[in-house]
């Protein structure tokens, strides 16, 4: 990994890609933004551009001419992306689209992907063997960046097996010019010509026929999108789900970080049979957005905040000869951990199950058996709930983050649903439900989103608990002294936070079997030091 195509080029301060995106501070993006801006007329496109022939031609004199001809600019005064790394290039080059128009770049959906992100990725293709890969939006080049250092033969690579798309002529000619110019051999013009003959300034999804290709990296735009009817995926209406039909229906496999809402929401559902429609196996990497995120949302001026830090990303991996599908838990780690969570995560790989709506559940290691015994059981929550309203009710709060709980006395609160049961029998049967770990595995493994959604809530299953009344005894008096209240924009949000011994005394009746529960709760679920 990481090979050298000489000397001379392991002493260059501009292959930095080792660097991790997530020091990278704000004001460094103002600075390069800065230095851009000063002493120039042009545009900023054609100020991009020149700052890029810098760093590439100070870096590889031995291919200037070439790498100029691919941006088509002489090079700036200054090197203001010197010693930076592809990541770290890329988040000043999304700094610089905002500038340009906040609008253009939301509709575009041009958020890049940091450094260890992108190198994890990259080393997800280690079981894919020998053929050609394709970036179909390839920005200024992270991922294949990152895909080309993880070759043994970086410089044959680019050469040989690396088709460059992207819609955006500046992000693309970026990306052949700063891959050609760190992973060359020296002298090689003729690796720099390759690789921009390849490339293509084009949308990836006209019907225009593709590059040949056996595997893909991707980032895909996400961004709502107009039905596109050619697309079996049409009703999902967004456009990393026509770029993943493209690619299923052309390549051999390919890892794509997309937004994890695909694994479970209903609207996604023709994008899951696609993909298991084509593929036999895969793995799937879910990360959550707190108290970490997958991507680093960087703010750019006062009035354009990054959504990326609101996204809960999915790496899907669809390796060739894969036969089974393996997912992860929404995956939760401190800062701190970042780089032992990219080393660890696929220890927390379980077989895949589905959801009885056709969703990819998202579980922990050890919970197939729970969640094959839940999904068998008959009675849901929507079986035992009526319109209402009657004298036995139930208040669960509707944003959970960390538990769930149900209480028998009315919640002052805004974000709650208050459900209505015909006899007291059915109410504490429910009660005793809600207040297991099995309303909490039950959403993060099918949502696990900001709310619990009705469709989520109304969908658990709630079997019946041997010696109930003892336990519902207990949950009135615990209630009676365990209710906790947060102060959210000045309101008061009243809620129930059982002790963990009384939710444990629950489980051993309704849920024995159970593994893997702590993990569930985790919010770092990798070792700290
Ligand atoms: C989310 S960025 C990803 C960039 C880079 N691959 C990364 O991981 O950081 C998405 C890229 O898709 C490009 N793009 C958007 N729509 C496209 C289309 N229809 N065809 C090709 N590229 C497109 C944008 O220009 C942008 O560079």
């Amino acid at each position: 990994m990481y090979a050298m195509a000489s000397t001379e080029l392991s002493d260059t301060p501009h292959r930095a890609g080792r660097r991790r995106g997530i020091t990278f501070a704000a004001t460094e993006v103002s600075r390069v933004l800065r230095e851009l801006s000063e002493g120039s007329k042009s545009t900023p496109e054609q100020r991009w551009l020149r700052a890029v022939a810098s760093r590439v031609t100070n870096a590889r004199p031995d291919l200037s001419e070439e790498l100029l001809k691919v941006l088509g600019v002489q090079p700036a005064d200054s090197d203001p992306l010197r010693g930076l790394t592809i990541g770290e290039i890329g988040v000043c080059y999304e700094a610089l689209l905002a500038e340009m128009g906040p609008a253009e770049r939301r509709s575009s959906g041009q958020f890049f992907t940091p450094d260890d992100a992108a190198e994890f990725m990259a080393s997800r293709s280690r079981d894919f063997g020998d053929g050609v890969w394709l970036d179909p939006c390839c920005g200024v080049g992270n991922l294949a960046w990152h895909l080309a250092n993880f070759q043994s033969d970086p410089a044959d690579f680019i050469s040989r097996s690396l088709v460059l798309i992207d819609i955006d002529d500046v992000a693309l000619r970026s990306a052949i010019a700063l891959i050609a110019g760190d992973f060359a051999a020296p002298g090689d013009v003729g690796a720099v010509q390759l690789l921009s003959e390849r490339a293509q300034r084009r949308d990836f999804l006209s019907a225009k026929p593709l590059p040949e290709h056996d595997f893909a990296i991707l980032n895909p735009p996400y961004a709502r999108a107009e039905p596109k009817m050619k697309f079996r995926t049409a009703a999902c209406r967004d456009l990393f789900a026509y770029f993943i039909e493209r690619l299923a229906d052309t390549s051999r496999g390919y890892i794509a970080v997309t937004p994890a809402s695909y694994l479970c929401a209903p609207k996604f559902q023709p994008l899951r049979s696609e993909i298991e429609r084509h593929e036999k196996g895969g793995e799937i990497y879910v990360f959550d957005n707190v108290p970490d995120t997958l991507f680093r949302g960087y703010k750019f001026g006062s009035s354009n905040t990054s959504k990326t830090n609101f996204v809960r990303a999915a790496v899907t991996v669809c390796a060739p000869n894969a036969d089974s599908w393996f997912i992860t838990p929404i995956i939760r780690w401190k800062t701190a951990v970042r780089t032992t969570m990219f080393d660890q995560c696929s220890r927390l790989l379980a077989p895949l199950r589905h959801g009885r709506d056709g969703e990819w559940a998202k579980l922990s290691p050890g919970q197939a058996k729970i969640w094959d015994s839940l999904t068998d059981e008959r009675v849901t929550l929507a079986d035992l709930v009526v319109k209402g309203p009657t004298t036995h009710s139930l208040d669960v709060a509707t944003t959970p983050r960390y538990f769930i709980s149900a209480a028998f006395r009315e919640l002052d609160r805004t974000t709650k649903v208050t459900l209505y049961f015909a006899t007291a029998a059915y109410r504490d049967r429910a009660a005793v439900v809600l207040n297991s770990s099995v309303p909490y595995l039950w959403w993060r493994a099918l949502d696990g989103g900001v709310t619990l959604p009705k469709r989520v809530l109304m969908s658990i299953p709630v079997p019946e608990v041997p010696n109930g009344a003892r336990l519902v005894s207990a949950l009135r008096r615990s209630e009676e002294e365990n209710i906790v209240v947060k102060l959210n924009a000045g309101k008061h949000n009243e809620n129930v936070k059982h002790p963990q011994s009384l939710v444990d005394l629950i489980n051993d009746a309704l849920i024995p079997e159970a593994e893997g529960l702590d993990v569930l709760y985790s919010n770092n679920m990798f070792p700290l030091g």
